[in-house]
């Protein structure tokens, strides 16, 4: 059945793929941003490996070439008036994934710690008084972190430890989300999809005007995708401690297609908060780079890893217990298109900034 979908953040990593593979199921989609992340990446003097066009542009050219249009509005979740506007089309289902998505930026300082907070946390309570006052049998879909995986949504108890004010955000936003359903019977899902890696999903590749953003950086970058362009370059990938740390991980092809299962599912009852967590594989970082390593040597780059100080806080051993219950039975797992994605690296190796990926933001002090 056709739906009408909100989506924020839809200039996003995840956001822009998520709204084409909706619109091309035959959804009506509607997606917001404010491009607050192509400021904080000026800010912070990053950019994404490959450019990408304005958004206007992408939509432009998909409504363009593909059947069913995608919507654009621009504006702030964290004005009020602004969402309720937008919500008085009565969405049947709502993507949230304007965050701000970075650990490293919101633990930079004052400032960003603040900004990561509001950001968050105020964008979830509007969307959330605006569910109840339009459309309060919507199915409300909230894009997870590492830090929601052991959220037990019986008793609103979080067991796993946030390791940064980007996760105590998130942790924020979720006991939000959890005191909402309970007492205004809203439907939601955290869809948990762990550490997203690659850049590539079949509507990106319709043209190379519709790609996303991929990230290799210190502050946005994600592990498979940093590792891979530090292969390129030929810098040793840089474990942070001793690589014990267990990751959960799904290309962005998987996490696209599991947030938009979820979403095109009927709402399950009323009243139920349901935390879906759903990987592609589980690996640690030592198995991580020990595969970038050897999809590298199959391109003839020869690399090798190296250990620092891990700059951040993070709480392995209960991290590891939570995501270790959802490790895949299947070890031979694999990172998917790995290969592709090194030798697309290889393409636009000439963009790569190396002094932008080792880490200088540091929570943990030596
Ligand atoms: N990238 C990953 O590996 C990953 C993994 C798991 C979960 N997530 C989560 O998925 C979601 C999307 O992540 P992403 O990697 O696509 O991040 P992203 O930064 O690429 O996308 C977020 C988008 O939201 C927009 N935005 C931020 N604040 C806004 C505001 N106040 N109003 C309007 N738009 C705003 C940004 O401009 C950006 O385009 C986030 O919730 C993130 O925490 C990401």
């Amino acid at each position: 059945m056709k739906k009408k979908i909100l989506l924020f953040g839809g200039d996003g990593y995840l956001g822009w793929p998520i709204a084409m593979y909706l619109a091309n199921k035959g959804h009506s989609v509607t997606i917001c941003d404010n491009f607050n992340k192509r400021k904080w990446e000026l800010e912070i003097g990053v950019k994404p490996l490959i450019p990408i066009s304005t958004l206007h542009e992408r939509v432009s050219l998909w409504n363009k070439n593909q059947k069913e249009s995608i919507f654009l509005k621009i504006g702030d979740v964290t004005n009020q008036r602004f969402v309720y506007d937008l919500f008085s089309t009565k969405p049947d289902v709502i993507i949230h994934g304007a965050d701000q998505p970075s650990s490293p930026f919101s633990m930079k300082g004052i400032n960003t710690a603040q900004v990561t907070q509001y950001n968050n946390v105020a964008s979830g309570l509007n969307i959330l008084f605006a569910i109840k006052k339009y459309c309060p049998s919507a199915n409300y879909i909230r894009i997870g972190a590492n830090a929601l995986v052991d959220y037990r949504s019986s008793d609103g108890k979080n067991v796993g430890p946030p390791c940064s004010y980007y996760e105590l955000s998130r942790l924020n936003d979720c006991n939000n989300i959890f005191f909402a359903v309970t007492n205004w019977k809203l439907t939601a899902n955290i869809v948990n999809t762990g550490v997203v890696y690659n850049d590539q999903t079949k509507e990106t590749m319709l043209s190379s005007k519709l790609r996303t953003s991929f990230h290799y950086d210190r502050v946005f970058g994600t592990i498979v995708n940093r590792f891979c362009v530090q292969a390129v370059s030929g810098m040793d990938l840089t474990v942070y401690g001793d690589g014990n740390q267990k990751c959960a991980l799904s290309s962005l092809e998987s996490a696209v297609e599991n947030i938009a299962q979820i979403a095109e599912r009927d709402p399950v009852k009323k009243g139920k908060f349901e935390i879906i967590n759903r990987f592609e594989a589980v690996k640690t970082v030592n198995d991580i780079s020990g595969e970038v390593i050897d999809a590298a040597s199959n391109l003839g780059i020869k690399i090798d890893c190296q250990s620092i100080n891990n700059p951040r806080m993070e709480m392995v051993g209960e991290r590891n217990q939570s995501i270790a219950r959802y490790e895949l039975n299947d070890k031979s797992n694999g990172l998917k298109d790995i290969d592709e994605l090194l030798r697309k690296i290889v393409e636009h190796k000439n963009n790569i900034l190396p002094y932008t990926i080792m880490p200088i933001i540091k929570w943990i002090y030596d």
